[in-house]
């Protein structure tokens, strides 16, 4: 499917990564930073001058700035907006409402994107504002296709993904780092304890995917009676992981709410 004319506006981890999964496609991009902008132009992404030729020379408009330089960036722009344009927000936080109020009669799409899209194993989730069409989520979708998988979701459940899969590779550092530290006490060498960590990740995932089987079932699937799984479990339980987790997901959702824009 043929993307048309994209800009990225921030070319920072997210931004980047974004423009290189679209290689091949009319690429513009702009960022405040001029090592951004080399390190684009590196990649085959064209550096626009200012925000404004980037949009003036865009149909599809990704905004993958802070959330808290949204507004400027929007004010920016605001004179080269037009019906064509199609705005993609990755900012989280940032309403469609808020991108609408300010960016004239440009349709919004907004995607909570997660950091594994570096990977080209990105979980995204796609809601559209009340301007777009059916057409626009589905290039949105098409867009970031290119890195990971893509999902649909009302804007209402945006600081749940956030909560789950956009803080979520986070969690999976802080566990498997904790994992490989403990082996580490117990004497094999931190590289060997890395390679095992990331091939167990890799196929409990593995697991998960190609058999169907709820998490709880795999799980027990590996603990026998009296055995050495069972006695890790235990404590598990014992410390409460499953509140931990519940606690540490809630307090991220909240955050989101926080820092909500209407
Ligand atoms: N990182 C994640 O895991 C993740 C996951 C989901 C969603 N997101 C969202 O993705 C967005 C980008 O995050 P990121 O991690 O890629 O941030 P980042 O690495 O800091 O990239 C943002 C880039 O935008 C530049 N910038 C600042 N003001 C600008 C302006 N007025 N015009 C053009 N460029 C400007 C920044 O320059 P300076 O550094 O000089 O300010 C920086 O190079 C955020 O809104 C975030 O909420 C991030």
């Amino acid at each position: 499917m043929k993307l048309g004319k994209i800009g990225i506006i921030g070319l920072g981890k997210m931004g980047m990564a974004i423009g290189r999964s679209l290689k091949g496609s009319s690429l513009m991009g702009y960022d405040i930073r001029p090592a951004a902008k080399r390190a684009a132009s590196r990649s085959g992404i064209t550096p626009a001058k200012d925000s404004l030729e980037l949009v003036s020379k865009s149909n599809i408009v990704i905004l993958a700035i802070k959330p808290q330089e949204m507004k400027e960036v929007l004010v920016n722009i605001k004179d080269a907006v037009t019906a064509r344009h199609l705005f993609v927000s990755i900012a989280a936080g940032i309403s469609t409402r808020f991108i609408e109020k300010a960016a004239g009669e440009a349709r919004v799409v907004r995607v909570m994107p997660n950091i594994a899209l570096i990977a080209g194993r990105g979980a995204a989730a796609v809601c559209r504002g009340k301007r777009a069409s059916r057409k626009d989520e589905f290039i949105v979708k098409e867009i970031f296709r290119r890195s990971g998988k893509v999902f649909s979701v009302a804007e209402k459940h945006i600081n749940a993904v956030t909560a789950l899969s956009g803080s979520g590779p986070a969690y999976f550092f802080e566990m498997i780092g904790h994992l490989i530290r403990s082996a580490c006490d117990l004497g094999l060498d931190k590289q060997t304890c890395k390679n095992l960590a990331i091939q167990t990740a890799k196929g409990a995932v593995a697991l998960l995917e190609t058999t169907g089987k709820e998490p709880a079932e795999l799980r027990d699937m590996v603990s026998s009676k009296k055995g050495t799984t069972a006695e890790a479990l235990k404590v598990l339980k014992k410390y409460r992981l499953g509140s931990i987790l519940d606690k540490a997901v809630k307090a991220a959702w909240k955050r989101a709410g926080q820092l909500s824009t209407a």
